[in-house]
């Protein structure tokens, strides 16, 4: 019988990248995908470590894990359990201590390593042998992950860059990730190619500093993010580009001059800034000013007049005082954000800010983060209301059948359009009347 594999992945888009590449390997190694927990041989957890909370959902899962285990291993079926990503990365063995069942705990830029880890695990005699890598070798993992691709997707991901070396003191990801790694032009621009052939029509860059880009080019010369998006712009049946996620310390020249020329490049910058204050963003390690971040956004609308910006934001870091929440909701007003994110501030071992405390309670930070959320919200759906009775050009990324009257798409602004009809509109794009506007999407007139 055909052997069977899971993957549940938690965490940012890096993370989503990574599994659909094991995904890959697991195809390879003859196996298939199943949504069912019980019918799987393989269970694989890709974790996230950024916030406590999402670092909680790791144990919570290995709970079920471990029932669904004991379960099957009743009717002489074997569970592998594979602890995959940024928790992984950062409490290795301890996983082990916790879980004693886990089979298999593989770092963040290892996972070139699965189809040995697998066959080392099935070949067996396990006792006493921990089965864990957790190196740091990107390079590794780039050249030796499968070059097919097992999933066709209209709007793909793809990472371009991996690892940090900013260390923000509340950030974990330059331990989970490690140090910056840049792939070449040439990987790239094949990557690309192949997924357009397979039907993409909207690549989505993505590195955990994207714009710190700075991969070996086919000239033997250093190509920057803007420079790369020059030459996958030359790839005929690709539609739309986007990067995520970009620090407004590494914005340049040739990036602004891609907005500026690049018609599919789209209109929206996903740019953290993460506080509206100059005292946090120094207490943070941020290194850039209100100010300079301002200037930034004005230089980026010279050069597409209609672009919008996201952001993420940290409510509750130690030393925030009332005047520099307010500085946080003042810059939201000047910026009027279309999309957010924002969190409480979790205290992440091993980080710099770990041991700074205040003593402002948690329903402090969380009326905070309230407030600053409302806020969010008016501009999103105020941006949103403006398109009721106007037209959006949408790619639209799920079919619509007999069955199943809805497609949904995605407008240039990154907005989540619906619209009901029977018609097929996967990989179009079209320019859609808007009906209905909502805080999160928009509804469009349907075309039957
Ligand atoms: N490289 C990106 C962000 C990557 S992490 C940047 O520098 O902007 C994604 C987001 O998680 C961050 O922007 C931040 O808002 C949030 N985050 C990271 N560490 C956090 C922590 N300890 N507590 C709360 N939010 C955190
Ligand atoms: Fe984390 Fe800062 Fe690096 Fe972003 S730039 S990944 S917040 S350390
Ligand atoms: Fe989480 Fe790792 Fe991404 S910590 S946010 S999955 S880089």
């Amino acid at each position: 019988m055909l052997k069977k594999f899971k993957i549940k992945t938690f965490g940012c888009q890096m993370n989503v990248y990574d599994s659909q590449r094991i995904n890959d390997v697991f195809y390879k190694l003859g196996y298939k995908n199943t949504r069912i927990d019980q019918e799987a041989d393989i269970y694989l957890i890709n974790t996230c470590h950024i916030r406590d909370k999402a670092k909680q959902k790791l144990y919570s899962e290995l709970g079920k894990i471990y029932i669904i285990k004991k379960n099957r291993l009743k009717n002489n079926l074997n569970t592998i359990c594979i602890v995959a990503g940024c928790v992984a990365q950062a409490e290795g063995k301890e996983i082990f201590k916790r879980a004693p069942y886990v089979d298999i705990i593989v770092g963040s830029q290892s996972y070139q390593k699965l189809p040995y880890l697998i066959k080392r695990i099935q070949d067996k005699n396990k006792k006493n042998k921990l089965f864990i890598e957790l190196d740091f070798e990107p390079k590794s993992k780039f050249d030796n992950l499968p070059k097919e691709k097992s999933l066709n997707e209209i709007s793909s991901y793809l990472t371009i860059q991996e690892g940090c070396n900013k260390f923000c003191k509340f950030c974990v990801v330059p331990y989970t990730r490690g140090p910056e790694y840049s792939r070449s032009v040439d990987e790239i621009v094949n990557e690309a190619e192949l997924l357009v052939k397979n039907g993409t029509k909207e690549i989505i860059l993505l590195g955990q500093n994207v714009n710190a880009y700075h991969g070996l080019g086919p000239d033997n010369k250093e190509y920057n993010l803007g420079k790369l998006i020059y030459v996958l712009e030359k790839i005929k049946k690709l539609k739309r580009i986007r990067y995520m996620t970009a620090h407004p310390k590494d914005m340049h020249e040739d990036l602004y001059n891609a907005h500026r020329n690049l018609e599919k490049l789209m209109p929206f910058l996903h740019l953290p800034i993460q506080s509206g204050s100059n005292k946090i963003l120094k207490a943070m390690n941020r290194n850039y000013t209100v100010e300079e971040y301002l200037k930034i956004i004005n230089k980026v609308k010279e050069c597409r007049k209609d672009i919008v910006f996201s952001s993420d934001f940290i409510v509750g870091y130690p030393g925030e005082t009332n005047d520099d929440f307010q500085k946080t909701l003042d810059l939201v007003d000047k910026v009027k954000y279309v999309q957010s994110f924002s969190f409480i501030y979790s205290p992440r071992p091993g980080t710099m800010a770990y041991n700074l405390r205040d003593n402002y309670k948690e329903d402090e930070k969380k009326q905070r983060l309230n407030i600053l959320q409302s806020k969010l919200r008016f501009y999103q759906e105020n941006f949103n209301k403006n398109f009721v009775k106007k037209s959006l050009e949408v790619l639209f990324s799920n079919s619509s059948n007999e069955k199943k009257i809805q497609s949904l798409g995605y407008s240039q602004y990154m907005q989540l359009v619906r619209i009901n009809n029977k018609k097929n509109m996967q990989g179009k794009i079209k320019n859609i009347r808007i009906k209905k506007s909502f805080y999160k999407s928009l509804e469009a007139i349907s075309t039957v």
